[in-house]
């Protein structure tokens, strides 16, 4: 069943977890997050990134009905989120399609002007009863607050979280993008400053660089959405290489993509058991 993502995140805040956020890129992706949570019998977030919308010809539509469709057939509840826009355009295009939140993404651009177009565009977002979350970053960090190396400023992170009215703050604490190791290690120290000078939700970006072990702890530190991206990706590429080689002659794309999907459902479940429990897997 679809979900408000407030709800989902109060529920997480209620519960002690941390809320999963999993990138969707194609319909698959909908379809073994939502499998993975059903398995794991916890709620999940569906996000679609400007950069996956960039993927499908700049058009929403298709996949946002998908992902919709799919989230209101699921036995758990699951949010539809839109992550990491940069276009206004695009932005505007959110509520009209189902999305229940938006991560406003201006943390390329320098503190004033990330304030002001993310107060601009929060005012927007709320008018059509969205909720925002936007990311602060480094003036002129190359890829924005999850380059390596840049960290969120808990006195900064306060005036901005004022100044700009978002719901939850995704923040710079040693994660970043797109890795393919689990070997991020994040300064929970920072976390826990960060969560006690703002009043807001914290997001953790670029998880899947983060082991276990880490996770665990920033949850407990006061993570309460953690997005993970790559790692299904890992899964479900893993999985098709490894079918591919052994079938060399083999061309339906349902017998290579039905394993890979199977492979990012168990992915997600078992992220989302660790978020929810915040224990560290055996
Ligand atoms: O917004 C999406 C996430 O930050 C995903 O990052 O692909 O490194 O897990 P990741
Ligand atoms: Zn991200």
């Amino acid at each position: 069943m679809f979900i408000p993502t407030g709800e989902l995140i109060d529920r997480a805040r209620a519960t002690g977890g941390a809320a999963g956020a999993f990138n969707v890129i194609m319909i698959e992706h909908a379809e073994a997050i939502v499998t993975g949570a059903e398995q794991a019998g916890l709620p999940v977030i569906l996000q679609i990134s400007q950069n996956a919308v960039k993927f499908h010809h700049r058009r929403l539509a298709p996949i946002a009905a998908a992902a919709l469709s799919i989230a209101e057939a699921a036995t758990v509840p699951v949010a539809l989120h839109l992550d990491h826009v940069e276009d206004d355009e695009l932005l505007d295009q959110a509520a009209g399609n189902g999305f229940g939140s938006v991560m406003y993404d201006a943390s390329k651009r320098p503190f004033d002007e990330n304030v002001a177009a993310t107060h601009a565009a929060t005012k927007r977002c709320h008018a059509q009863g969205l909720w925002v979350e936007s990311e602060l970053g480094e003036v002129g960090g190359k890829d924005g607050a999850h380059a390596p190396g840049v960290r969120t400023d808990p006195t900064e992170a306060a005036s901005y979280v004022a100044a700009t009215g978002i719901d939850a703050l995704a923040v710079a604490v040693g994660s970043s993008h797109a890795m393919l190791t689990r070997t991020a290690t994040l300064d929970h120290d920072l976390i826990a400053r960060l969560r006690d000078a703002v009043p807001v939700p914290l997001v953790l970006h670029g998880s899947s660089g983060v082991p276990d072990h880490e996770l665990t702890q920033a949850v407990h530190a006061g993570m309460l959405k953690v997005n993970i991206g790559t790692a299904l990706n890992t899964a479900f590429t893993g999985a098709v290489r490894a079918t591919l080689t052994e079938n060399p002659t083999l061309v339906d794309p349902r017998k290579y993509i039905a394993p890979a999907r199977d492979a990012m459902a168990a992915t997600v479940a078992a992220a989302l058991t660790l978020l929810a429990g915040a224990e560290p897997r055996p």
